[in-house]
């Protein structure tokens, strides 16, 4: 049986440790980590089966598999050692990976160890078309993001502009760039970019819109592909996730999902 160790308690890791708890994906919680006590603590009321707390080294040689789903630092700090160790690595935190050094770090080292690193579908809907678009020329990916005020409050761009998200009373457009400078203003909100760029043309040319809308109870993505195989648009509105305003349910959903592919023998998707 797989043996997950997961690190990050928040929202997404709460529903993954549930999902193993509750059988949906066939496999052992080995342990799970987080830098506060009070979260490790939250998830391990919730479950049935109690993991023993771990330390990251612990679970890095406890685990088949280490999910990532704390944040990007976390990426840096613990991702290397998981690889180094020839375990296999799951990330929430892809934009991470927009930094090119650390993901050809991580890639050489994932190669040298006979290990995988995991990168979900996230929050979106259409990473499987673009995958197979990409094998013949890609012109354009262009994705589109509205969220709430409240989905976007403490972001790097809305603190440095000094952005009252209180003022708007319409859907406004607040961010137009390439998709390094969107991670980089919007680090927690839009994974989804750095997914769809290692997935596609890359950062500098996937193309990313960020508006902000009081009206919005959804996370809103919309994306269009142009290329060599005609166009594709897909376009989701996510449910927030009821423990993260920041996160959408779906991507819990798609680490849940990725984790029980790899213990499937059925594989369906690009
Ligand atoms: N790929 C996607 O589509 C997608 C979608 C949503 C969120 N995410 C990303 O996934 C990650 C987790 O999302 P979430 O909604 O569960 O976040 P969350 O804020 O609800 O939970 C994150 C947890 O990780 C812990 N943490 C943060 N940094 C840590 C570190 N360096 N070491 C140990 N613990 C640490 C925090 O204490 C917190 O409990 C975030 O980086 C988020 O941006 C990705």
């Amino acid at each position: 049986m797989l043996k997950i160790g997961v690190i990050g308690c928040g929202a997404i890791g709460t529903q993954i440790c549930k999902a193993i708890d509750n059988g949906s994906i066939s496999a052992h919680l080995v342990g799970f980590y987080d830098r506060s006590s009070e979260h490790c603590e939250r998830i391990l009321r919730s479950l049935k089966n109690k993991p023993v707390l771990s330390s990251p080294d612990q679970l890095i040689s406890k685990a088949d598999i280490v999910v990532e789903c704390a944040s990007q630092a976390a990426v840096k700090e613990i991702g290397l050692s998981v690889l180094e160790a020839g375990k296999d690595l799951m990330v929430m935190s892809v934009g991470a990976f927009l930094d090119t050094d650390l993901l050809k770090k991580f890639v050489l080292a994932a190669r040298k160890n006979g290990c995988r690193i995991y990168i979900p579908s996230g929050a979106i809907a259409g990473i499987d078309g673009l995958k197979s678009a990409s094998m013949a020329t890609i012109d354009k990916v262009i994705l589109s993001t509205t969220k709430n005020p409240k989905g976007l409050s403490g972001a790097p761009f809305i603190v440095e502009k000094n952005i009252d998200l209180g003022s708007f009373h319409e859907k406004t457009l607040i961010f137009e760039g390439n998709a390094k400078e969107a991670v980089r203003a919007f680090p927690a909100n839009v994974n989804v970019a750095a997914s769809l760029s290692l997935a596609g043309i890359g950062s500098e040319k996937t193309h990313v819109k960020v508006f902000v809308d009081p009206e919005a109870s959804r996370n809103l993505h919309e994306i269009t592909v142009i290329g060599d195989f005609g166009t594709f648009t897909s376009r989701i509105e996510n449910i927030p996730s009821p423990d993260n305003p920041r996160t959408s349910l779906l991507a819990s959903l798609s680490a849940i999902a990725t984790l029980k592919k790899i213990t499937e023998p059925l594989q369906i998707g690009t």
